[in-house]
């Protein structure tokens, strides 16, 4: 089979260097890339570096090689084009169509999904002009990467940092592996929060009640989504992974601080996603200092109260008409009997039931699921990776959203 076309166009910001990074990933991962840089990025990273890392010619001019039409064949042949980093200049000369070197007049006669991850002072980020190019861009099938907020070019620090290249590469994956559908991001225009991982309940200064989930099937939703041109908020416990490319994340603790973060992002959301495990029950009371052992007691209770159920509850007040409700259930017994009356009793829009065992839900790379909708209908998802049962949610989300 031949190796999937990807055009990586470099513009000139400095993080033209990290995209030396992206390229090799997906030289490596069996991607045929063909950077086509602007003059501009050539003051960061020289044609030398481009040719040598991807194995082919690295050109900015429509002038070179000319027999060949470079302007129309490299567009039309690709499969994907990602620009990163994408500078303002370069989102403005793309909302309007301008073609005056290799990389716009590719952008014109590429027919393939496009991915645009800008990276630019804050300013530049947040200036109505940038943001209406964005906006067009987006409307018309790109998916654009929000940056990441942190250390910018200088001191300054901000929103408008290039993404980990690790993470664009994700998005990369996760749209090629979508096919030609990609080429129109079916979740443009909408805000999904997604929660994930498990909550920790305090002790003491040194312990906590948790739980195994290792929010890996919640970070997948985020960047399935994102691939799919949502606006995404993760709300999540505390994971050790990367936060994804192109998502708002919303650090959190314990199941309290989760609903109020979950409940301020529902506000003006389109989808609320319900895949973080959340303790049912927290100490009620934490001790400020370390519990100690005490050999005139045997077994120390602990005593616990209810927490709040996020899912039911932003189930029965729905922040928007409309807004499309999802939970999680995992099951060791009836699984499916357990989850029919699980979705009944939360009141959301659909609940993904799975089984919990070896190699399958927690802390592992793949799961297998039963999509129960409140219409009644189930989807079965069949064992695979946690991005597949993802993309099946998002299917199904924007049904309902249509
Ligand atoms: N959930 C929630 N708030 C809670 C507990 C759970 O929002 N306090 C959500 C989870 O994020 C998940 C769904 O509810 O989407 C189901 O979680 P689960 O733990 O299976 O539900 P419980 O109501 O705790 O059911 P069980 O009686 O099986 O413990």
């Amino acid at each position: 089979m031949d190796k999937p076309k990807v055009v990586l166009g470099v513009s000139g910001g400095i993080a033209a260097y990290k995209a030396c990074e992206l390229l090799r990933r997906l030289s490596e991962s069996g991607h045929d890339v063909r950077v086509v840089p602007t003059a501009s990025a050539l003051h960061f990273v020289g044609e030398t570096t481009w040719a040598a890392l991807s194995g082919n010619p690295a050109s900015t001019e429509v002038w070179e090689s000319v027999h060949e039409v470079p302007h129309v064949r490299i567009g039309q042949g690709a499969d994907l084009v990602v620009v990163a980093p994408c500078t303002a200049d370069m989102l403005a000369k793309a909302a309007h169509g301008l073609a005056d070197d290799l990389l716009t007049n590719t952008l014109l006669t590429a027919r393939c999904p496009v991915i645009f991850a800008p990276a630019m002072h804050t300013e530049m980020w947040e200036h109505p002009a940038t943001q209406e190019n964005v906006t067009t861009l987006r409307h018309r099938g790109a998916i654009v990467i929000e940056p990441a907020v942190g250390r910018l070019t200088g001191v300054d620090t901000g929103k408008g940092r290039f993404p980990d290249p690790a993470e664009i590469f994700e998005v990369c994956r996760r749209v090629l592996a979508r096919g030609p559908e990609a080429v129109t991001a079916d979740l443009v225009g909408r805000h999904v929060v997604v929660s994930a991982g498990g909550t920790r309940e305090p002790l003491d200064p040194v312990r906590y009640l948790g739980n195994r989930s290792s929010g890996k099937q919640g970070y997948a939703l985020a960047r399935t989504a994102v691939a799919r041109g949502a606006r995404v908020t993760l709300v999540t416990g505390e994971t050790g992974l990367p936060d994804p490319a192109g998502v708002d994340v919303v650090h959190i603790g314990t199941a309290v601080q989760l609903r109020e973060a979950v409940l301020k992002a529902a506000a003006d959301a389109d989808a609320v996603v319900m895949a973080a495990a959340v303790a049912d029950f927290r100490p009620a009371h934490y001790a400020p200092g370390k519990i100690k052992k005490r050999d005139d007691v045997e077994q120390p209770p602990i005593e616990l109260v209810r927490n709040p159920d996020i899912l039911a509850e932003i189930s029965a007040e729905r922040a928007r008409p409309g807004q499309i409700v999802v939970g999680f259930a995992a099951e060791t017994d009836d699984v499916l009997a357990n989850g029919r009356q699980k979705l009944a009793r939360k009141g959301c829009d659909l609940l993904v039931v799975n089984e919990v065992g070896e190699h399958k839900t927690f802390g592992s790379a793949e799961n297998e699921a039963v999509v129960l909708a409140a219409d009644g209908t189930e989807t079965p998802v069949p064992h695979g990776p946690k991005e597949a049962l993802a993309d099946t949610v998002w299917d199904l989300v924007a049904e309902r959203f249509s």
